[in-house]
């Protein structure tokens, strides 16, 4: 039964807040009454269920990067759960993979001054570097701030040197390009390795990894301690240069670091699979909603975070809607992606082998950006659909969070990247930062989110039952309207 606008103005009215835009929507009155139970699930004090089950798993496989055996036994215990709720349909969609093998590594700096002298940083290698052989790569530090500054260096100064790009954190966006592409470029001033200060704006002498440009190169990340202790001997050795008489200069030694990873790419190593699971909608089980994170992870941390709670308020969304009374009219579909963290071959394999119901797609959600307090999120479609789904994240959402809609013109999120370009609406999922509660659409509103992004420290103490719960509750909601409209 499909009512007309007067019904949703009257829907409105009724709850004491009249939105307008709503008048022109095609809700209708089940699916409402749908909506509202899934948001008393929001108060259910007592279901810690996301956090439960994200736990076991990651207590039980620990981190699943794409290649190794934990991803597979990870993906299993998914698809087993998935099995034991008849009303969902799992299954895994084999992707050819490559992987990258981290092995030992390490980075020691000299240091003369201190016993021992030499130093070994916490480092990680970024995804995608090659190796350095068994001696390593020694060479002293020229650190830079910016590309601009590498290319003013030129190869007089870089040429068989280690470069440091020690740029201070602005924002993830501003940052990363220097772990992506500073092998790529500083190579071509003959520099034989790279470091690259972590992309954080918090340290506990942590470091991050991520992927890389591939490079003849190896580059790894250390920590902003580190960084800034390598560009003071650096300053202080220059000085010494210019000045021999200042106090202490013969022991201002320039920064000179041994970079040794036995790191290995291999292309095409398994066939290993992205999940999906489906709950048929009851009158056009041929339309899709998507609601996803990824399933793998880096190699450090268990990726609790990064994209565990993505992945799992995804899952638990289809799980509390699957219980209702009603189904929604379109399959909703959660997708645990496969590769996102260094070539998305997960994404892209999807893209392909659904290549044929592409055009029944009516909208791909994805959640990697942290699942703390719900804001709502970054959509990718016409202006005229972001305004209804902003109105009716004000009329559901208002109590709980996670009912903000905004337009965005670039793809919000990576595994649903070539369902955005394709012309599929979509949408970003996104919370508040975890410290600060500023909005993820402001500069700084995810730095919380890239103290953790990428490290050992990905672990479930960061995430919150009461916050996942209130994630899956406005996830199901957003699915919920969007495959019943
Ligand atoms: C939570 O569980 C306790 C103890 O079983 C019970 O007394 C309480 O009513 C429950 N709260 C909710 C919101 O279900
Ligand atoms: C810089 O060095 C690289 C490698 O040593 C070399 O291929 C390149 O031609 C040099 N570029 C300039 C401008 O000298
Ligand atoms: C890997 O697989 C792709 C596609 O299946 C193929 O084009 C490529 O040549 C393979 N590469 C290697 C190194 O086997
Ligand atoms: C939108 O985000 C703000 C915080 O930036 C929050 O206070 C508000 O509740 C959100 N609105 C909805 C409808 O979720
Ligand atoms: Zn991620």
């Amino acid at each position: 039964m499909k009512i007309s606008s007067v019904g949703i103005c009257l829907f409105s009215l009724f709850s004491g807040s009249l939105a307008t835009p709503l008048c022109t929507g095609s809700l209708n009155v089940e699916s409402v009454k749908m909506v509202h139970k899934i948001i008393q699930a929001a108060y259910n004090t007592n279901d810690t269920s996301t956090w439960d089950s994200l736990a076991e798993m990651t207590d039980l496989y620990g981190n699943r990067m794409t290649g190794t055996v934990q991803y597979d036994r990870s993906a299993e215990w998914v698809l087993r759960n998935a099995k034991s709720h008849p009303e969902l349909v799992a299954w895994g969609e084999d992707v050819s993979v490559d992987y990258w093998q981290r092995n030992e590594e390490s980075v020691e700096l000299y240091i003369p001054t201190r016993e021992p002298p030499v130093v070994k940083l916490n480092m990680l290698g970024l995804g995608l570097s090659v190796g350095t052989g068994p001696k390593g790569v020694e060479a002293n530090v020229i650190p830079v701030s910016t590309f601009e500054e590498l290319e003013q260096l030129g190869n007089s100064t870089i040429a068989g040197n280690i470069v440091l790009f020690n740029a201070d954190f602005i924002s993830y966006s501003d940052n990363s390009k220097y772990r992506r592409l500073g092998a790529e470029n500083a190579q071509k001033y003959g520099a034989v390795g790279v470091l690259v200060q972590s992309i954080t704006g918090y340290s506990l002498n942590t470091p991050h990894t991520g992927s890389m440009t591939p490079s003849s190169i190896p580059a790894a990340a250390i920590t902003i301690e580190d960084s800034k202790l390598i560009t003071r001997m650096y300053n202080r050795h220059k000085a010494a240069k210019a000045d021999p008489k200042i106090p202490n200069a013969e022991l201002f030694v320039p920064p000179k670091v041994n970079i040794k990873m036995n790191a290995q790419n291999h292309l095409n190593y398994t066939r290993s699979p992205n999940i999906i699971i489906d709950l048929k909608g009851s009158e056009k089980p041929e339309e899709i909603v998507i609601i996803s994170g990824h399933l793998d992870s880096w190699d450090v941390g268990v990726g609790a975070m990064d994209d565990g709670g993505g992945a799992f308020c995804s899952y638990d969304a289809l799980k509390l809607i699957s219980k209702l009374p009603r189904r929604p009219k379109r399959t909703i579909r959660v997708l645990m992606w496969n590769n996102e963290e260094y070539t998305s071959k997960g994404a892209k394999s999807y893209f392909n082998t659904h290549k044929d119901e592409l055009d029944k797609h009516v909208f791909a959600m994805e959640s990697d950006i942290g699942n703390f307090e719900p804001w709502g999120m970054r959509v990718m479609a016409p202006q005229e659909q972001v305004n209804k789904l902003a109105a009716y994240g004000k009329l559901f959402l208002s109590d709980i969070g996670g009912g903000n809609a905004t337009i965005t013109t670039t793809a919000p999120a990576v595994d649903i990247t070539p369902l955005c370009n394709y012309g599929i609406p979509c949408g970003s999922f996104e919370t508040l930062d975890i410290y600060t509660q500023k909005s993820p659409i402001l500069l700084q509103g995810k730095e919380g989110y890239f103290r953790f992004h990428h490290t050992d420290a990905d672990r479930m103490e960061i995430l919150d039952p009461r916050q996942l719960r209130h994630n899956v509750v406005a996830i199901a909601t957003w699915a919920y309207l969007l495959a019943d409209e």
